[in-house]
C-alpha cells in the first residue's frame, strides 16, 4: 500500500490550526557547546512515571547532538521572548552563539536553562522512536521549576498571547 500524500501547504495549514505553547529545548554538546532548538511539539505523555516528549526534525543540525546528550531541558517560553523563539529556530550553522546574549542559568549536568521561561523541565532522554522525517525523544522529568505568567501560544504559523475566554 503506497503511503497517503497531501499538498505539504495545505497540510501543514490544517496542522496550525492546533495552538501549541512554544519550547526552546536545550542540552550540552559532547564537547560541552550549548544547544537550543525551538520547538512546538512538546507534550506532556505520563504523569506517574513523569514523562515528556518532543520530536526533532532528522533535518536539525543539532539532532546527532541532541541524540548523544543524556539530558535535554524544556524551557516554555513566556510571551514577551518571542525574540527568542526566533532566535532558536535558526539553524545553529547560520548563527555563531545562539545563546549570545540570552540570561540563562545551570541545570543537571550543565543543562542551560532559560531565565524568565515561564516553566522548565529537566529531563533524561529515556526512549528514541524513529517516526517518518522526525524523531520522538521521551524523557523522564527529573527536575522541573514553574515561574508562572503569560505564555507564549503559536496558532496558524503566527504568535499570540492568551486571553481568557469571557464565557466561562
Ligand atoms: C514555533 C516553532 C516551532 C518549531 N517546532 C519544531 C519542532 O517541534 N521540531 C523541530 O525539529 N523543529 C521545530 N521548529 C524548527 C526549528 O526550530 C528550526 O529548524 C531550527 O533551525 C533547528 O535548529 P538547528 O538547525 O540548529 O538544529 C520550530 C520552529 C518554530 C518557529
Amino acid at each position: 500500500m503506497s503511503p497517503v500524500r497531501f499538498a505539504a501547504g495545505d497540510y501543514r495549514h490544517a496542522l496550525g490550526q492546533y495552538p501549541t505553547g512554544v519550547t526552546v529545548i536545550t542540552a550540552r554538546g559532547p564537547d560541552g557547546g550549548k544547544i537550543g532548538v525551538t520547538a512546538n511539539s512538546f507534550t506532556s505523555v505520563s504523569l506517574d512515571p513523569p514523562l515528556v516528549s518532543w520530536c526533532p526534525s532528522k533535518t536539525a543540525s543539532s539532532l546527532p547532538e541532541l541524540e548523544n546528550a543524556t539530558y535535554f531541558a524544556v524551557n516554555v517560553l513566556a510571551a514577551d521572548q518571542h525574540h527568542l523563539s526566533r532566535r532558536f529556530a535558526t539553524s545553529a550553522q547560520e548563527v555563531r552563539d545562539k545563546f549570545e546574549g540570552v540570561a540563562i542559568r545551570a541545570g543537571i549536568g550543565g543543562l542551560p536553562l532559560i531565565e524568565g521561561a515561564v516553566a522548565r523541565f529537566q529531563c533524561r532522554t529515556v526512549r528514541r522512536v524513529e517516526a517518518g522525517d522526525h524523531v520522538i525523544f521521551i524523557g523522564e522529568v527529573q527536575n522541573y521549576d514553574a515561574n508562572g505568567g503569560e505564555p507564549l501560544v503559536f496558532h496558524s504559523g503566527t504568535y499570540h498571547i492568551v486571553t481568557a475566554h469571557p464565557g466561562q
